[in-house]
């Protein structure tokens, strides 16, 4: 009974006891029908009930592998796994009886009825179940729920010889339930209020997960689990966190560590496995026994600076932490989660993430197996953003920036269609002779690869003054459990053109920044003819694949690397911006310079350092660096200014700038100047290879090796166009 009245919505807030009040919700039909109910007093004990908690959790043990006792784990404790749950209707759970069982039960009152789940039967996770307090009092119950494989562990222990006492003469009395993956259990089967239901992970010998369900709050307890870069794994694992709330994982490792088949995962990992599902706080358990506070808090903090930046609340594990859930769900509205991408949505600057995020909530939306992102260059739409589950990897989508796909503005297809009339088009099949639209289906059935498309919905993405800018195209609806796709509804059409509305123009500002970049960059080529718009975009492009391709190597983060490569991108498209400060007869010289002129064209990253030096945007900090110090070289020589000023080598130069060092020689190197012929991709490449630890970075040259194939798609993308018209 008063379980169910937490359900309850009550307005107004406080009421005035002799005034009017509504309960709405849930549980009416109880309240009033309650025993000498007083319908006035219940609503207020309700109303109290609202700011209750509805599932406490306490985190009793945090270790993986074995309990330590060392001073440097003091902070985050050094138990073994082990987390307390507590319903506010009385359930008590343990998840888990390593180590920390021990402690928790020592502070349970006299007598009770108590459930333990365990995972699996690895040491760290059962130990501390011998030691319970409840299992040696008569006056209480404990629930077992053991993995089916499990159903000797309680014995087993005394015959090893690990246990003085047999199991079935500790004093407590003991249920023992033998449980399979995606069991399903009602843990007070008077009015179900909380559930369990375990669910397989991939752990040595194997685990089973749990996610606890009471009201509102929805928990989810990995258990041991080893996240695989197999991306089924990784979607499984996305959807059983679809509604949960706080979850409890493994992240034993980061990815320097990652033992491949230990059975746990890397703290990176269930970055990117949350990404797109709604759940409110991630909590990262199983620390290695290695592993010192000092490591833990500044992890910690490194996650909660993410939070900051618009990620979910993440922490990492310690002991004798408690969390309550339960109490937001109450009012969350699904437009409120919209309301909330949003907002997130507007903290990101690089479009690539901006196109990503908004194209993985409209599939969400529509369930779309698909989807692609086109933008407007010129009369013609570039598809400029990609997913596609049958297909490839979403971490791989961007790639597809590069495959130079492009329609006409027109009603040649789908896309030319939306774009050019400004208006949604939601078409059940495209396969079916029977379908008549007003456009030729050139952009879905031309495509050379093998994936079928049927449902397609397509629309136009405006800016804030209503101009078209791109279209987006949803493709294949995939309903849970369907075979084949099917069409996509008009609640799912209008939903994604409200989403459509928000978040486009959102990506138009971001859109902008590059546009400003090239405006400037056009003011400066007025006079240099080669300065072109592709060569600035080709710049942009590899120097941030070459970082891509490094930080992929180091590690880093998705994350970060996204949101670094965004900056980068743009960054490293003003590194001579400064040639504006270089005459006409210099920068059209045909023939060689002298060493008066070369002295005088040296100046150009003195410029353009300058010209960026009030400039406070976020790329302006990284543009400056890149401008001044592009020019130097590895072993010390080259320039940054006239006069061979402030001359650096080695780690020194700045990272960005070495990186933009490479991509731009290679890009003079293969484009044609108005005082050299264009050399072959072999030539430079060789010349870059030789160049490695004298001009360049060896590293970085190494990298440029990794996206060889990469590089060639790039070209082909921002072809050298004829030289500017003079003016
Ligand atoms: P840029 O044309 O964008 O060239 C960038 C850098 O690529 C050059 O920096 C140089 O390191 C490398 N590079 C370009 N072409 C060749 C080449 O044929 N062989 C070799 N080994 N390296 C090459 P650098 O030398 O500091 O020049 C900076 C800028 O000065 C150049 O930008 C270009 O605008 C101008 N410049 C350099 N040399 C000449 C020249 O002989 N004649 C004219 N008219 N301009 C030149
Ligand atoms: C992030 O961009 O994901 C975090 C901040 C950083 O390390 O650059
Ligand atoms: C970005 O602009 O977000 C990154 C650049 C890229 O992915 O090519
Ligand atoms: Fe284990
Ligand atoms: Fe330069």
């Amino acid at each position: 009974m008063a379980a169910s009245l937490k359900r309850l919505a009550i307005s107004p807030k406080n009421p005035d006891p002799g005034g009017e009040f509504i309960v709405k919700g849930a549980g009416l039909e109880s309240l009033f029908a309650a025993k000498d109910a007083d319908p006035f007093r219940q609503a207020m004990r309700a109303l109290n009930n609202l700011e209750l908690q509805i599932m406490e959790i306490t985190l009793h043990g945090v270790r993986g592998s074995i309990a330590v006792a060392h001073h440097k784990a003091s902070q985050y404790g050094g138990n073994t796994a082990c987390i307390e749950v507590c319903t506010d209707n009385g359930t008590r759970i343990f998840l888990d009886s390593g180590t920390g069982l021990r402690k928790a039960g020592e502070n349970l009152p006299a007598q009770g009825e108590v459930h333990v789940f365990i995972t699996h039967g690895h040491a760290d996770h059962i130990v501390g179940l011998w030691f319970f307090k409840p299992l040696h009092l008569p006056t209480w119950t404990t629930h077992l729920y053991l993995p089916e494989w499990l159903e000797p562990l309680p014995d087993y222990f005394y015959q090893c010889g690990f246990f003085p006492v047999p199991f079935n003469q500790l004093k407590g009395k003991v249920v023992t339930h033998m449980v399979r993956a995606g069991q399903f259990i009602s843990l007070d089967p008077s009015n179900s209020e909380v559930t369990a239901q375990s669910f397989d992970t991939e752990h040595p010998g194997g685990n089973l997960g749990w996610k606890i369900a009471a009201d509102n709050a929805t928990l989810l307890y990995s258990g041991d689990c080893e996240i695989t870069k197999d991306p089924v794994g990784h979607k499984k694992m996305a959807e059983l966190l679809q509604g949960v709330e706080l979850a409890i994982v493994d992240a034993q490792y980061d990815r320097a560590s990652y033992q491949k088949g230990f059975g746990h995962s890397c703290w990176e990992d269930w970055l990117e496995v949350t990404a797109g599902t709604d759940l409110s706080r991630l909590i990262l358990t199983h620390h290695d026994p290695m592993t010192s506070d000092t490591d833990l808090a500044a992890l910690d903090n490194y996650l909660a600076s993410l939070h900051q930046i618009g990620w979910l609340r993440i922490q990492m594990a310690r002991e004798g932490t408690s969390f309550t859930i339960g109490q937001k769900r109450l009012h969350r509205r699904s437009s409120d989660k919209i309301d909330r991408f949003l907002e997130d949505l507007t903290k990101y600057s690089s479009e690539h993430a901006v196109m990503d995020k908004f194209l993985l909530k409209a599939r969400e939306i529509a369930q779309a197996e698909a989807g692609s992102i086109y933008l407007i260059e010129g009369d013609r739409l570039f598809q400029a953003y990609s997913h596609n589950d049958a297909m490839f990897v979403v971490s791989d989508a961007y790639l597809q920036a590069y495959k130079n796909k492009s329609f006409p503005v027109s009603r040649d297809s789908i896309v030319g269609y939306a774009a050019s009339t400004g208006r949604s088009l939601n078409i059940s099949d495209v396969a079916d002779p029977q379908t008549s639209a007003p456009c030729r289906f050139k952009d879905v059935v031309n495509d050379k690869s093998d994936y079928v498309i049927r449902s397609v919905l397509t629309l136009p993405l405006k800016n804030r003054l209503g101009q078209v800018f791109g279209a987006l195209q949803l493709a294949n609806r995939l309903e849970p459990g369907g075979k084949s796709p099917s069409p996509f509804s008009e609640k799912q059409q209008k939903d994604c053109l409200a989403l459509a509305g928000q978040a486009g123009i959102i990506l138009e500002r971001c859109l902008a920044e590059r546009r400003n970049i090239h405006a400037l960059l056009r003011m400066a080529a007025v006079h240099d003819p080669f300065e072109t718009k592709s060569h600035a975009n080709r710049i942009g492009s590899v120097t941030s694949e070459i970082y891509h391709f490094w930080a992929l190597k180091k590690g880093f983060l998705s994350e970060t690397i996204r949101q670094e490569k965004g900056r980068l991108r743009l960054a490293a498209m003003l590194h001579d911006l400064g040639k504006v400060g270089v005459s006409e007869a210099i920068l059209q010289k045909p023939g060689k310079l002298s060493p008066e002129e070369k002295k005088l064209m040296r100046i150009h990253t003195a410029v353009g350092e300058s010209i960026l030096m009030d400039d406070r945007r976020e790329v302006a900090s990284m543009a400056r660096e890149i401008a001044r110090h592009h020019h130097q070289q590895w072993n010390g020589k080259g320039y940054a200014g006239a006069d061979g000023e402030s001359l650096l080598s080695g780690l020194d130069i700045p990272f960005w700038a070495r990186l933009v060092s490479l991509a731009d020689v290679f890009d003079a190197l293969v484009a044609p100047r108005c005082y050299k012929n264009p050399w072959t991709f072999k030539k430079a490449l060789n010349f870059v290879k030789d160049e490695a630890g004298r001009h360049f970075d060896p590293e970085i040259v190494e990298c440029l090796f990794g996206i060889e194939d990469l590089l060639r798609q790039i070209y082909a993308r921002y072809p050298e166009k004829e030289p500017m018209k003079q003016f």
